[in-house]
């Protein structure tokens, strides 16, 4: 252990913004040595490298979910990724673990753009027209959503959803209910929708600004779909013309894109779906291959140091990084890790009683029908 780590006991963050990174990686590992296997660090495939180099689990949000919920063994799970996957770490947490996110300003811009009073609203709003009751309507969220969204989710027969199972749960239920209703993503639930034919014109889209969310009754009537007005501002980024661009530079090359963007993007697109579907169709590609990726800006940097046998780019010219993902650095680390030793709990992610019960009800679902669902394919 370095002598300095001695030194730390009163733990003040301004220190770390001064440290150089040499020094912030040494304590890093040191604080991990030290603590052992109380602590687990998880990193998202798009954080950083150097923070992403101390994560002893990466994957993506549905992997880290259950990875988490795995290691019951850990008393920290320090979560390297954004608000909403903290949260839900903490839902399917044991209670004697605790969840921290090191920097509590890592949010997610999508999963801001809903909240519970706004649907709790369109809900009743559906049912004042008569909508739900009519039909049976299954509430849908995807994970990037916050733990009261998911609670409301549990509570009404729904589920939650990640990239990477969103088209066997949307299979399920839109063979079980009437209609959906999708939230926060509108891509996501759009490019998931023509998935199965669902023409634009059976998809309504949920304005919460707006009376109806913009619809009229007849428009909420017809759909089959009822999508939620979110984007994510990183994927939104990704435009057709792109595409087009790229493909035009180079003829042979394979566009591979995020599912949160814009359909239009996506219709362009040979390939889409999730970051370890991106992940693992670059990892199966020949050695040659060019690949023109549509996702956030580490995980395709990484990408390309990681397979310099292949020509992969990121498909938009300017930048596309996750911003808030990005506000968790070594510092915050090892200020997290090292209060840790001191026996302070920094940056706690908790999630209330009640909030969890539900939410655990629509997590839990989505996890059990996914292992069948993978159990039944292998
Ligand atoms: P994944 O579910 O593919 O990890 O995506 C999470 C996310 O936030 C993408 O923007
Ligand atoms: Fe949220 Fe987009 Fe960042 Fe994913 S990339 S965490 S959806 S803002």
């Amino acid at each position: 252990m370095p002598a300095v780590l001695d030194e730390v006991r009163t733990i003040n963050f301004e220190d770390y913004l001064v440290m150089p990174d040499a020094e912030l990686h040494e304590r890093i590992e040191a604080a991990r040595e030290e603590l052992g296997s109380r602590v687990v660090i998880l990193g998202h495939h798009y954080q950083r490298d150097d923070v992403i180099r101390h994560a002893d689990l990466t994957g993506d949000s549905y992997q880290l979910s259950v990875m988490a919920a795995e290691r019951s063994d850990a008393e920290f799970i320090v979560f390297c990724g954004v608000h909403f996957m903290a949260e839900s770490a903490d839902i399917l947490a044991q209670d004697y673990q605790k969840v921290i996110l090191p920097d509590l300003g890592a949010g997610c811009s999508m999963a801001d753009m809903a909240n519970i009073e706004q649907v709790e609203d369109a809900w009743e709003q559906l049912a004042d027209i008569g909508i739900i009751g009519e039909y049976k309507v299954a509430p849908m969220t995807y994970m990037n959503s916050t733990a009261a969204i998911k609670a409301f989710c549990g509570r009404n027969g729904g589920v939650v959803c990640t990239s990477s199972n969103a088209v066997p749960l949307f299979d399920k239920y839109l063979k079980e209910y009437d209609k959906m209703m999708f939230f926060p993503d509108q891509h996501l639930g759009r490019n998931t929708g023509l998935k199965f034919g669902i023409p634009l014109d059976k998809m309504a889209l949920w304005n919460p600004r707006e009376e109806l969310g913009g619809n009229t009754e007849e428009e909420l009537q017809n759909a089959r779909l009822i999508l939620w007005k979110g984007h994510c501002s990183v994927h939104s980024r990704f435009k057709p013309w792109h595409a087009d661009q790229v493909r035009k530079e180079t003829p042979d090359i394979k566009v591979l894109v995020h599912p949160e963007c814009m359909y239009e993007v996506v219709e362009k697109s040979d390939l889409n779906g999730s970051t370890s579907f991106i992940i693992k169709t670059v990892e199966n590609a020949p050695a040659g291959s060019k690949w023109a990726i549509g996702t956030e800006l580490n995980l395709v940097n990484r990408l390309i140091k990681n397979h310099p046998d292949k020509e992969i780019r990121l498909l938009a010219p300017d930048l596309c990084m996750c911003a808030t993902m990005y506000r968790i650095a070594p510092q915050n680390l090892a200020w997290t890790l090292d209060n840790l030793i001191a026996g302070v709990v920094v940056n706690e992610i908790k999630v209330d009683g009640e909030t969890k019960k539900w939410a655990t009800a629509a997590l839990e679902r989505m996890i059990s029908f996914t292992e069948q669902n993978h159990d039944k394919k292998n």
